[in-house]
C-alpha cells in the first residue's frame, strides 16, 4: 500500500463502512462479485485503448488490475476507499510490478500523472451529491490524458436505489455525459444486466467516452 489520504469529512466513516465490507465478507458474498471482469475487458477491448498508465477507480478486490498488467499495461493504479479492499487485490495479484494501490476517497486522490485509461465500475453511482459529481468529472477531465478512454458502470435508471446499505444515484449514458461535461466524448453506451451471486438482475448502463483534446 503506497498512499493514504483520507480528507473529506465523510471520508473516515465511508472508510470505516467499506473496510467492514470487505472484512466480513467473501469476495462472493457480495452484489458485485464477478469472477471474470469480462465486460470491462470487452468494454477495453471495443475502445481500442492502449497506453501505459491505467486507473480503475474504486477497485475493491477486483482482478481487473491484474489482469491489464499481464496485457501489457505497465502501471495500473488501484485507487480505493477502502485499505482492506486494496490489500486483499494486492494479495490475490501476488504483488506484481506495476500495481499501485492508493487509498483514497476518489474526490481526494492527487494523480501524480495523466492516465490513458479511466476504468469505474459501480463505484460512481455512489456519488449522489451533484457537487461530489461535478468534482470527479474535474478530476477526470484533469487526470486522463487527451485521447485517452472513460468506462464507466453505474446502475441504470431501473436499477438498485442502494448498494452495500448506501443510497445510489442511478444513470443513463446520457446524464454520465452530461456529469463528466464537454471535455468528454460518448462513444459508446449499452445496457449490460449483472447477475448477482444470488440470482438478482442489477440494470447496469456502461458508458465508453473519449477525453477531448480540450481545456476542461
Ligand atoms: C460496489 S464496489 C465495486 C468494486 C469494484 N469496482 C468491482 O467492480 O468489483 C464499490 C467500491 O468502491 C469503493 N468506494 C466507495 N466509495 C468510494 C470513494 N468515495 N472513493 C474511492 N473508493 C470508493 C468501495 O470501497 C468499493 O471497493
Amino acid at each position: 500500500m503506497s498512499e493514504s489520504r483520507l480528507s473529506r469529512p465523510e471520508a473516515g466513516s465511508a472508510a470505516s463502512h467499506w473496510d467492514a465490507v470487505f472484512t466480513r465478507t467473501a469476495p462472493d458474498e457480495v452484489s458485485w462479485f464477478e469472477a471474470d471482469p469480462s465486460t470491462s475487458l470487452e468494454r477495453i477491448d471495443a475502445a481500442g485503448i492502449t497506453g501505459d498508465i491505467a486507473v480503475d477507480i474504486g477497485a475493491g478486490r477486483s482482478p481487473l488490475a491484474a489482469l491489464l498488467l499481464q496485457r501489457g499495461w505497465s502501471q495500473v493504479i488501484a485507487v480505493d476507499i477502502s485499505a482492506a479492499a486494496l490489500q486483499q487485490l494486492a494479495d490475490q495479484a501476488g504483488h506484481p510490478a506495476g500495481l499501485t494501490c492508493v487509498v483514497s476517497d476518489v474526490l481526494a486522490w492527487a494523480p501524480e500523472r495523466q492516465v490513458s485509461l479511466w476504468h469505474d465500475r459501480a463505484v460512481f453511482h455512489f456519488l449522489v451529491d451533484p457537487g461530489d459529481q461535478a468534482a470527479y468529472a474535474a478530476l477526470a477531465a484533469r487526470t486522463v490524458e487527451p485521447g485517452g478512454i472513460v468506462i464507466m458502470a453505474t446502475f441504470a435508471p431501473d436499477g438498485p436505489v442502494q448498494c452495500s446499505g448506501l443510497p445510489t444515484a442511478r444513470h443513463d449514458a446520457d446524464s454520465i455525459s452530461a456529469v463528466l461535461g464537454p471535455a468528454f466524448a460518448l462513444v459508446d453506451e449499452r445496457r449490460i444486466e449483472h447477475r448477482t451471486p444470488w440470482g438478482a438482475i442489477q440494470p447496469f448502463t456502461w458508458a465508453t467516452l473519449r477525453r477531448l483534446p480540450i481545456r476542461a
